[in-house]
């Protein structure tokens, strides 16, 4: 089929159709095909502790709301009335009794379930309520804190789907030394290009020392920041880039992640805990900077989560949820929050030039003068592993070619 043909594995070369990043049919078929046949994350259970809690969020283009039951559980549905499907929440997040449609009143429990029909008596007396309620989410699970949903039913398990990724959402855990994650407040920003450029950006190591390298230098007067050694890492080639069958990627940058601004009494003690709870190495490997995929849309960092939201082929959004750690010292969860702000938030260093390439990449994109774009950096010189698991350096390619596999798995199988 010509989705199958968009993406070309060669021994020397791993090619890409630029198709694949161009208009809405291959959108809509993505839509179809990967968002509501896979697992999709919805939120942090931090972000509904309690009964009543809800959070509005996306899967692909399909409003979605999260919410915690007065029992305790936690619900997914469609964000759209059974009466005349208008937009049930307008809010991002909260916590109600009940989910009151601003049409005509219709109110609906947390649990999805239809309550009350303003007026009731003037409908038939066999009008059922019991098929009205709102419309769940047929899959939810949760790892790590972090909840997935999904719109197949027959999805395979959550465990299953992360794959070789659940080995790093355990490291990442480690990083609140035995306490736990809460999401901060979000911060937006939008790009005009397809979604998958960000997807593409999260382990691509290739990139920081090139566009990102008068950031850095701005920088550079830190003594010791992190951007001063990424730009190292960068030049030197140190840490590694991992691809896996399930789609997910990993960049592991093999240095501290960290802005500066902790006092060293606190960072160290900070260290001992770790080093307490998972040894030297344990601590070492907790410690190292690590940003990775979960297919296809959810960014996890050190001290961040980001989800990448399709709007169209050519327009995407980005949240970004910086996190804390709860009862930490101050000065580390404030520089959580800085580094969020400063480097990956709306206005982050980084961010900025990233997106300008992603943009530029998408008008490059229009006039269709070139037909294939190509990942091929490290194939056949990356370490393939008995379970699939594909190492390469660095600036290796070997994730983006993980998520183009898996991509293509997805876009080929029958509906
Ligand atoms: Fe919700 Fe009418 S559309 S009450
Ligand atoms: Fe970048």
């Amino acid at each position: 089929s010509t989705l199958t043909s968009m993406v070309d594995e060669q021994p020397h070369e791993f090619r890409v159709a630029t198709a694949a990043y161009r208009g809405p049919e291959v959108f809509a078929q993505e839509m179809e095909q990967v968002f509501y046949k896979t697992w999709i994350y919805l939120c942090h259970e931090s972000e509904i502790a309690n009964p009543g809690d809800f959070r509005s969020t996306q899967i692909g283009t399909r409003p979605v709301i999260v919410a915690k039951s007065r029992e305790g559980n936690v619900h997914a549905f469609l964000n759209a009335c059974t009466h005349r499907g208008a937009t049930i929440c307008r809010e991002e997040k909260g916590n109600t009794r009940a989910f009151v449609c601003p049409y005509h009143g219709w109110s609906f429990r947390t649990s999805g379930e239809l309550i009350g029909i303003p007026d009731e008596a003037r409908y038939h007396e066999n009008f059922d309520k019991s098929d009205k309620n709102l419309k769940p989410v047929p899959r939810i699970a949760s790892y790590g804190g972090l909840v997935f949903g999904s719109f197949n039913p027959d999805v395979e398990d959550l465990e299953i789907f992360l794959g070789g990724a659940k080995q790093h959402i355990d490291i990442w855990l480690r990083r609140t030394a035995g306490s736990s994650y809460k999401v901060a407040t979000s911060h937006k920003y939008g790009y005009e290009g397809n979604w998958k450029f960000q997807s593409e950006n999260v382990y691509d190591g290739y990139h920081p020392g090139f566009v990102h390298r008068s950031a850095f230098n701005t920088v550079r007067k830190f003594e010791g920041s992190f951007e001063n050694r990424a730009l190292d890492v960068a030049v030197r080639q140190q840490g590694y880039t991992r691809g896996y069958p399930e789609g997910h990627g990993t960049l592991e940058a093999g240095a501290p992640l960290e802005s500066g601004g902790i006092d060293p009494a606190v960072r160290q003690a900070y260290t001992d805990k770790l080093t307490a709870l998972y040894g030297a190495d344990g601590a070492a490997e907790v410690l190292t900077n690590r940003q990775f995929l979960i297919f296809p849309n959810l960014v996890i960092f050190d001290f961040n989560i980001r989800v990448i939201q399709p709007i169209a082929h050519d327009c995407t959004e980005v949240y970004s949820y910086p996190l804390l750690i709860e009862g930490a010292h101050d000065d580390i969860n404030s520089n959580r929050m800085l580094d969020a702000q400063t480097r990956v938030g709306t206005a982050g260093i980084l961010s900025a030039d990233d997106i300008d390439v992603f943009a530029g990449g998408q008008n490059a994109l229009k006039t269709e003068v070139f037909e294939w774009i190509t990942l091929s950096r490290g194939l056949g010189k990356e370490e393939v592993k008995p379970d699939g698991e594909r190492v390469g350096v660095y600036s290796d390619e070997a994730p983006q070619r993980a998520f183009w596999r898996k991509w293509c798995a997805l876009m080929a199988a029958a509906s």
